[in-house]
């Protein structure tokens, strides 16, 4: 079984790592600094950022952690945020996520957890392209969920405002990362670029994605009972970051093991469809994906 035990020598590169303030980013910062990256996590709020950047200092002492603001609920902050990076970037895991909820808006008025989960992390790969082909051979990981399976992509109504369902909405936003991730490794792979594009799911995690609630309650107690720790959810992150067997477009699950998605995620009508409405959504292009 894979550990964080046989993550090379990271030293030299740099990991910007979304949602490090809470659950699995957190461990997932740990142990990419441990090995020597030089991580930047990202946090929309200052305080449970800088909390998360003492306790990964504490467990890493020497490593090289910094935290900076970001709310992907904000375009503004995305763009800001990306405007800070500079140098080449061999590591961008868009882990942050919003669980289940009632329906609100983003800053940009798009459905929350569509905006967040995917629409934010969209524009950041976007706006870090030219960091991230500036390093020879980066890598963008993005965190689904083995609940993509139950999403389902209405292009009539990518603002849910007929029918909205917590669950349904959160599936929608994890099936468009896993669409996402996949489409990107198409893309990087038609031009002849050196990126890789994984999606990974980090199976059930005793973290705070399920926000309390009375639709969330019975969802929380199961949890809390057969949940795997977070460290552990941080695994499939972690081996599709760094392990030299892992490929372009590969789906990676608790193990980690390579995970099969479903056939709704590999859909390439879909996906460019995806990727075109999110470029005229968010006003970020990403032109072709080529090394100079
Ligand atoms: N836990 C599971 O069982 C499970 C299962 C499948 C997939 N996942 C996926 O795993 C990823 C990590 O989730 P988690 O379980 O670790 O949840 P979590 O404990 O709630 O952590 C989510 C992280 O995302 C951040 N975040 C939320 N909204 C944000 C926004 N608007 N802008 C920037 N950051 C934002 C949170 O910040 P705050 O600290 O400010 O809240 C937190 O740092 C998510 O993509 C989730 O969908 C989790």
């Amino acid at each position: 079984m894979w550990t964080p035990d046989e993550i090379p020598d990271l030293t030299g590169s740099t990991a910007v790592i979304t949602g490090a303030s809470g659950g699995i980013g957190v461990p997932t910062a740990l142990e990419l600094a441990r090995h020597g990256a030089r991580v930047v996590m990202t946090a929309r709020d200052p305080d449970r950022g800088r909390a998360a950047l003492e306790a990964v200092r504490a467990a890493a002492p020497g490593a090289t952690a910094e935290v900076r603001a970001l709310d992907l609920a904000d375009l503004r902050s995305v763009r800001a945020f990306a405007d800070t990076v500079d140098g080449p970037l061999e590591l961008l895991v868009n882990n942050a996520g919003m669980g289940p909820m009632s329906r609100r808006t983003t800053a940009d008025g798009f459905e929350t957890q569509f905006g967040v989960n995917h629409l934010g992390h969209f524009a950041l790969t976007g706006l870090l392209m030219p960091r991230l082909l500036a390093a020879s051979a980066a890598r963008v990981v993005t965190v689904s969920s083995d609940a993509h399976s139950l999403g389902a992509i209405d292009f009539e109504n990518l603002g849910l405002e007929r029918g909205y369902g917590m669950f349904s909405a959160y599936s929608r936003s994890k099936l468009a990362n896993l669409l996402f991730a996949v489409e990107l490794q198409r893309r990087a792979d038609a031009s002849g670029a050196a990126l890789l594009s994984l999606a990974t799911h980090p199976g059930m995690t005793a973290t705070g994605i399920l926000k309390p609630g009375a639709l969330t309650r019975p969802f929380n107690a199961l949890m809390r009972l057969v949940a795997q720790p977070v460290a552990k959810g941080a695994r499939p992150s972690l081996y599709a970051a760094t392990s030299p067997e892992a490929r372009g477009g590969q789906y990676i699950g608790p193990g980690p093991k390579v995970l099969r998605p479903s056939p709704k995620a590999l859909d390439e009508a879909v996906a460019a469809r995806l990727w075109e409405r999110s470029e005229a959504l968010t006003g970020v292009r990403f032109g072709e994906i080529r090394q100079h």
